[in-house]
């Protein structure tokens, strides 16, 4: 089997790299030749646990090659994949289709012998049938299937996602193109993974809805958490009580400083508008909207609250600034708005994240950028928690009692004990968990 991967962003480069070491042959094509030349000197352009070796095996392999050349790729392939970006377009919170349709029209020029043609975008519901109208109107004689396949990878364990998933969704008309992802997605049948085969428009609905639906979940336990604060009940006891519950599931009820990152917010806005548009408006997600954006302000005031009411003329540590651990994404990072927040608020800061600050640098002015954790805090008058990298969970809590001015510290993932760091002399606020 041999597949074109188009666009070499998060998703494209992850999934062509996993389908060839499923020993496909890949060839990724990405219209900024720059970043091909990155990747055929074997640099990755994103920051992915495990990618690197992945990408280097598999083009050592001659299964994995990267190109800006479209046309070869496609007229070779037996599936072309699209999975250029779908940002938010300004002013209506809707996908912007432009870079798919200008795929389509690309790929349906260089169409040779029969070919699938796969959306792995998230694209709102209709957009497999646009693809097909463009291919179709561009050369009406080509021969191809439209199947619409989404991916459910998440940033940081994207490869693990991939190669194990929970299931795969195919959304496809025809036989022929049914037994084209059969035989791409052969390994994951030998270990017995659900294959869900769907209408196209019903896959591109099932990519949204199961997003909207995970960030309804972390918005609920986010407003159960702010009651637990309220009643001086424990939001992870209450998350353990109702996720046992098989209905409910444990997953994605940790309280946190809202959800950010490049799916969640842009995907819960494009349902909530085509949502409206048909007539069946998603009331709980438009709620679930306005939630999470006044969560990252209130977030800035829990932390100006546990600093005495003001932190004018303060300076605070900041510890971990991408929208989750393990990426240097910083789309949508609730950092976004609670730095620029406690800024105007009147404090200085002094930052450090593992793979986050190059990125950041750009986006957060104003912030003093630190080499490591410990740096951040000396003569701070608070440290503040906002992203959960693994290496915040064990520090020093001397030295850091040591290095700050006053024992204050605000950790909006809870990755620490309340009882344990009232018994360490800090003055410790959480998530919905009171000491
Ligand atoms: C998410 C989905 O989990 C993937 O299944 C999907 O493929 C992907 O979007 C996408 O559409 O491409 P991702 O954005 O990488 O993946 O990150 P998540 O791990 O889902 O986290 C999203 C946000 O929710 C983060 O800000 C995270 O901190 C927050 N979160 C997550 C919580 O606050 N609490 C939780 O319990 C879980």
């Amino acid at each position: 089997m041999r597949i074109a991967m188009i666009g070499t962003g998060y998703v494209g480069l992850v999934s062509g790299a996993c389908f060839s070491e499923f020993g496909v042959t890949v060839t990724c094509v990405d219209k900024d030749v720059s970043k091909i030349d990155r990747l055929n000197r074997g640099e990755i352009p994103i920051y992915e646990p495990g990618l690197d070796k992945l990408v280097e095996n598999n083009a050592k392999a001659g299964r994995l090659f990267f190109t800006t050349d479209l046309k070869a790729a496609v007229a070779e392939a037996d599936a072309v994949f699209i999975a250029v970006g779908t940002p938010s377009r300004r002013g209506d919170g809707h996908a912007d289709l432009s870079y798919v349709y200008a795929a389509a029209k690309e790929i349906a020029e260089a169409l040779d012998g029969h070919t699938v043609v796969v959306t792995k975008s998230t694209v709102p519901v209709g957009t497999g049938r646009e693809v097909e109208k463009i291919i179709r109107e561009t050369r009406p004689n080509a021969d191809f299937d439209i199947v619409s396949n989404p991916e459910f990878l998440r940033e940081g364990s994207a490869i693990g996602d991939f190669m194990r998933p929970d299931r795969v969704v195919i959304g496809a008309r025809t036989e022929r193109a049914r037994e084209v992802m059969r035989a791409l997605y052969r390994p994951l049948y030998l270990i017995e993974t659900p294959i869900v085969f769907t209408s196209v428009e019903t896959s591109e609905l099932i990519k949204y809805a199961a997003n909207t639906f995970l960030a309804a979940k972390i918005t609920f336990i986010n407003e159960i958490a702010d009651l637990c604060e309220k009643l001086g009940a424990d939001v992870h006891d209450v998350a353990k009580g109702i996720g046992l519950d098989g209905r409910i599931g444990k997953k994605f009820l940790h309280p946190g400083p809202g959800y950010g990152g490049s799916c969640f917010p842009k995907d819960t806005l494009a349902l909530v508008r085509t949502a409206q548009e048909a007539g069946a408006p998603l009331r709980i997600i438009e709620t679930v909207v306005d939630i999470n954006d006044k969560r990252k302000r209130a977030m800035a005031d829990k932390v100006i609250a546990a600093c005495g009411g003001s932190v004018a003329g303060k300076t605070l540590a900041i510890l971990g600034v991408t929208f989750k651990p393990n990426t240097d994404d910083m789309r949508d990072s609730p950092s976004l708005d609670i730095i620029p927040a406690l800024q105007q608020a009147g404090a200085s800061l002094r930052a450090f994240d593992p793979e986050g600050m190059h990125e950041a640098e750009k986006l957060l002015p104003g912030v003093v950028w630190c080499d490591t954790a410990y740096e951040t805090m000396g003569g701070a008058d608070a440290l503040v928690i906002i992203t959960e990298w693994n290496q915040f969970r064990a520090l020093d809590l001397k030295r850091v009692k040591t290095l700050l001015k006053a024992p204050i510290l605000v950790d909006l993932r809870n990755i620490y004990e309340p009882e344990m760091m009232a018994n360490a002399g800090f003055q410790y606020t959480c998530v919905g968990r009171v000491s």
